[in-house]
């Protein structure tokens, strides 16, 4: 090849028809159903997925819990179960252009976005936990008597996780990597928009040496596949991560079944406050990726967007003239910045969120309409002159759907901030150290961002404050969603 050729483009990959995963093989449904994965760009079928169903969630139980008690993952050690996770890592890494382009066809977003930011993190997730993995220990404790007591931090055992379709490899390594670093086995079931990549990661998994049933991936539907497994009564925990109202749903499931440990990752409002003394195009900036990033498929998206009152005019300019320059088209184009929403249903009811934001009143500055005429492709849109009672400013939108709000002080903005029944992140824009440190404090939300948005690391815990989850995933703190401390009091 000339050196001068130009690079390939990224192009859609083909995909075959998918089985599911269960006990280190890829299986069909018991019932020999399947259900289509549909690209987003197109709204044409990518390929057929096996649909798994109570019976098929029974089966991968039992090969996870057989795994759990009889196979070599049991026996194996800290040091082993890193190397694992460290190959896993390796492997995700060397398949990563293929990965990206599979997760962009599934998912509609921009393949740069993929390679950017969906695959380094998940890398690093995995490779973060690996390290770990021999690093979780216990406590010798001095207690009265002669005795000599400890605590052991043994794996939880079966675990069922459930996931979302908006950064489908990303919840998945967020699952994986803490479970399998503290020794659980698990049962995954991916959202039934976009089981492509997590059918590709089992399978790299077992390339590398997971032991058969230690992770199986069952594809399907939320209140079949998903329901089972929220119930069974030989699953020892569960992690979910969506909407709030399914969150719900998967608690009572698991109270009305053993009582299995629950782990929630849940939705957001969050607010993004931005003070006059703000360098105000870092702020334009921040909350422009904050909102559009990822097609404002978001948990933590800034869509209470607050931009104090002197600043509020020349901010909204901006933001519009940003926001217009938005390019949005096929994913797999390497200048596009937004690809089509996940599916007919989240276009329809991001639309449907479009309309309320109009009939309440709100101004419309920007967007509001489909691009194209196929595919779910959204304009970027932008609402100022939001009130805080406005729909658009109170529920999860996830789309591409601005709501700009006024504030004139602190003490105001912290009130309004926190007018919400979701506490999952928040941001705030200013030079002075002391507001910052106090808007820090003082906003409920797992997750406060100075000067910056979207910030992530494998080590940063994230989570939700109120009716945005229970529990923190990343970090140290994710351990904890995946150990049982055992006390061990032997007489000396
Ligand atoms: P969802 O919460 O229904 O789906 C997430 C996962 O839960 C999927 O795997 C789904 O199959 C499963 N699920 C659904 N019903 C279930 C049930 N009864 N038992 C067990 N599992 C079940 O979210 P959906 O319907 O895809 O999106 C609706 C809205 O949820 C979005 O518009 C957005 O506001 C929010 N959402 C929030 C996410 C987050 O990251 N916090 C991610 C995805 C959606
Ligand atoms: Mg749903």
């Amino acid at each position: 090849m000339p050196a001068t050729a130009p690079k390939p483009k990224h192009a859609a990959p083909k995909v075959a028809d998918q089985k599911m995963f269960i006990g280190g093989k890829f299986v069909e449904s018991v019932s020999g159903k399947t259900f289509d994965t549909i690209n987003p760009s197109t709204s044409e079928v990518i390929c057929r997925v096996a649909e798994g169903d109570k019976v098929d969630i029974d089966i991968a139980v039992k090969s996870a819990r057989k795994a759990f008690e009889s196979g070599p993952w049991g026996r194996m050690s800290g040091t082993d179960r890193s190397r694992l996770l460290n190959k896993l890592a390796d492997a995700v890494e060397s398949h990563k252009d293929e990965l990206a382009a599979l997760e962009s066809l599934d998912n509609g977003k921009p393949i740069v976005d993929a390679l950017d930011a969906d695959l380094p993190l998940s890398i690093q997730c995995y490779r973060y936990y690996a390290g770990w993995a021999d690093k979780i220990t216990g406590q010798t404790i001095p207690i009265n008597g002669n005795y000599f007591c400890y605590t052991r931090h043994e794996p939880v055992g079966v675990v069922g996780q459930i996931i979302p379709w908006n950064f489908p490899l990303l919840m998945q390594a967020w699952k994986w990597g803490p479970a399998l670093a503290c020794g659980n086995t698990v049962v995954l079931k991916p959202a039934e928009q976009t089981p492509l990549t997590a059918l590709r990661v089992a399978l790299l998994a077992q390339e590398v040496g997971f032991p058969d049933g230690v992770i199986n991936v069952v594809p399907g539907y939320g209140p079949t596949a998903g329901a089972a497994l929220a119930g069974h009564m030989d699953v020892d925990k569960v992690a979910f991560t969506g909407e709030t109202t399914t969150g719900k749903i998967v608690m009572t499931a698991a109270a009305q079944s053993n009582l299995k440990r629950v782990s929630l990752e849940l939705g957001g409002k969050s607010p993004n406050v931005v003070f006059a003394d703000a360098d105000l195009d870092a702020a334009v900036e921040g909350a422009y990726f904050g909102l559009f990033f990822n097609q404002g498929q978001c948990c933590c998206a800034g869509s209470r967007l607050f931009v104090q009152e002197k600043v509020y005019d020349e901010f909204v300019q901006k933001m519009v003239a940003k926001a217009k320059g938005r390019k949005v088209g096929d994913p797999f184009d390497p200048t596009t910045q937004q690809g089509p929403q996940v599916s007919q249903e989240q276009f329809d009811r991001v639309m449907g969120y479009i309309e309320a934001g109009r009939e309440d009143g709100a101004q419309m500055l920007l967007g509001g309409n489909r691009v194209g005429d196929r595919g779910y492709f959204i304009a970027p849109t932008v609402f100022a002159d939001v009130r805080d009672e406005m729909t658009i400013a109170r529920e999860e939108i996830f789309g591409p759907v601005m709501s700009i709000l006024k504030f004139k002080d602190v003490d105001e903005v912290i009130e309004r901030g926190n007018r919400t029944f979701y506490g999952l992140a928040a941001a705030v824009w200013t030079k002075d150290i002391a507001k910052a440190l106090r808007m820090a404090n003082s906003l409920r939300a797992g997750t406060v961002w100075v000067n910056c948005f979207d910030v992530f690391d494998a080590a940063a815990p994230f989570g939700g404050f109120k009716m945005s989850g229970i529990g923190r995933e990343l970090g140290q703190y994710a351990l904890q969603l995946y150990t049982e401390v055992k006390t061990v009091t032997v007489a000396t």
